[in-house]
């Protein structure tokens, strides 16, 4: 018989399959050094957004940080969400004339301007990051004029985070089904009342997802604690109950897309809840390629926003190539938050910069002008989910 440890050699490179990297390997371990539990790195070391994520991973408390990384199952949508921008290819032009790019950054969401295409998804807890909690989220979106998306579960109150706001500054409102109409009822009423523009009704979640990291953490309990029932007949029912527009978060299937548009939704916002929900659903540039492909229409009747592993700038971009308006980040906000507002601006600016450099180098002359002749849409060079 082998000893085991030549046993072990032989087995190591079939063991060791494709390796995941939590972050790419962007060399900044060789600058900010072997940083442990608890020391922040200086913010100016901060240069992409996955940066973020090494300095929450190694200043935060194992609980704080696991609750905004865990992800359901193997976290196999988890990684989808992060590498399926990699098996799509740009199809740069040159000699094009992109220096009035800048200028055609800022966008419309649901009629509302903002400086530009994306935004601070709805994440709860913030208070795992920074003491301030949400204040760092918000004030860095009044700063930038992007929109923030408060979660229904954030740790400031929907009255707290209301009165941060900027002169003129829109917010949406993430929204659950609560397990009484009476409740959703005070809760929109609750919604309209601080000047909210919009209610994200969050379809994605009849159950908590299936999230064995943070179970270690006691986030929740290994047995189910019931289904919600999110249906057509109570978004209707929901219609009802407010007049703010409702948009829908979490479609993941064009035939709801579809949907969407046939019960006269405002919008949709494709997601898979940052792969956080069910294990192996797809991703939202997948979605959105599906729905390109089979229901192209659906872009032209119904504004599309998406979200999940959104780290940058060109991540946009092949979003808004299918047809996407505004995109969403959830985790590197939550992340770039255990700076404050410094950290979440910090983020912001970074992206916005990588997004216009990006699409110069694109040959874009108009962000507005991006469409699926910039992108290869052809699947036969993919390396296969998970
Ligand atoms: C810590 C955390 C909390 C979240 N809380 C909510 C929530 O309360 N409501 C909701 O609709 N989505 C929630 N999400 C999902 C995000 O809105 C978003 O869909 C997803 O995280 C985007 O993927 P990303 O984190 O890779 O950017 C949460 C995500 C995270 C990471």
């Amino acid at each position: 018989m082998l000893p085991l440890v030549i046993l072990a050699t032989f087995l190591k490179p079939a063991l060791a399959a494709r390796a995941f990297l939590n972050e790419p390997d962007t060399g900044i371990d060789r600058t900010v050094g072997d940083i442990g539990v608890g020391i922040l790195p200086d913010l100016t070391d901060m240069v992409s957004l996955p940066d973020f994520d090494f300095a929450a991973r190694n200043y935060l408390p194992a609980l704080n940080y696991t609750y905004y990384r865990q992800a359901a199952g193997g976290e196999g949508s988890y990684r989808n969400n992060l590498e399926i921008f990699g098996n799509y290819r740009f199809l740069p032009r040159q000699m094009q004339d992109v220096t009035a790019l800048n200028s055609t950054l800022p966008t419309t969401i649901l009629g509302y301007n903002f400086s530009l295409p994306f935004f601070i998804a709805p994440a709860s807890r913030a208070a795992y990051g920074h003491p301030k909690a949400e204040a760092g989220l918000v004030e860095a979106a009044g700063r930038e004029g992007i929109l923030y998306a408060r979660s229904q579960f954030a740790t400031l109150s929907i009255n707290e985070v209301h009165a941060l706001k900027a002169p003129g500054q829109v917010l949406f409102q993430q929204f659950y089904r609560a397990p009484t109409l009476e409740e959703d009822q005070a809760n929109l009423d609750s919604i309209a009342a601080v000047g909210a523009k919009a209610v994200i009704l969050t379809v994605d979640t009849n159950s908590y997802g299936s999230r064995q990291r943070g179970l270690r953490y006691g986030f929740d309990r290994t047995e189910n604690r019931g289904y919600r029932n999110v249906t057509w007949e109570y978004y209707h029912t929901l219609r009802n109950m407010t007049s703010l527009p409702i948009v829908l978060k979490g479609i993941q299937n064009v035939r709801d897309a579809q949907a969407a548009v046939d019960n006269g939704v405002a919008a949709i916002y494709l997601s898979n809840h940052g792969g956080r929900q069910l294990e192996t659903s797809p991703s939202a540039l997948e979605v959105a390629h599906d729905i390109y492909v089979n229901a192209p229409d659906i872009y032209k009747q119904i504004e599309v926003y998406a979200d999940g592993g959104v780290r940058y700038g060109s991540d946009i971009l092949k979003l808004m190539a299918f047809g996407v308006r505004a995109v969403g980040l959830a985790r590197p906000f939550m992340y770039a938050n255990i700076y404050g507002v410094e950290g979440v601006q910090r983020a912001i600016q970074l992206l916005r910069n990588e997004l216009s450099r990006d699409a110069s180098n694109l040959g874009l002359a108009d962000i507005k002008a991006l469409n699926t002749s910039w992108i290869q849409t052809t699947r036969s060079s993919w390396v296969g989910f998970i």
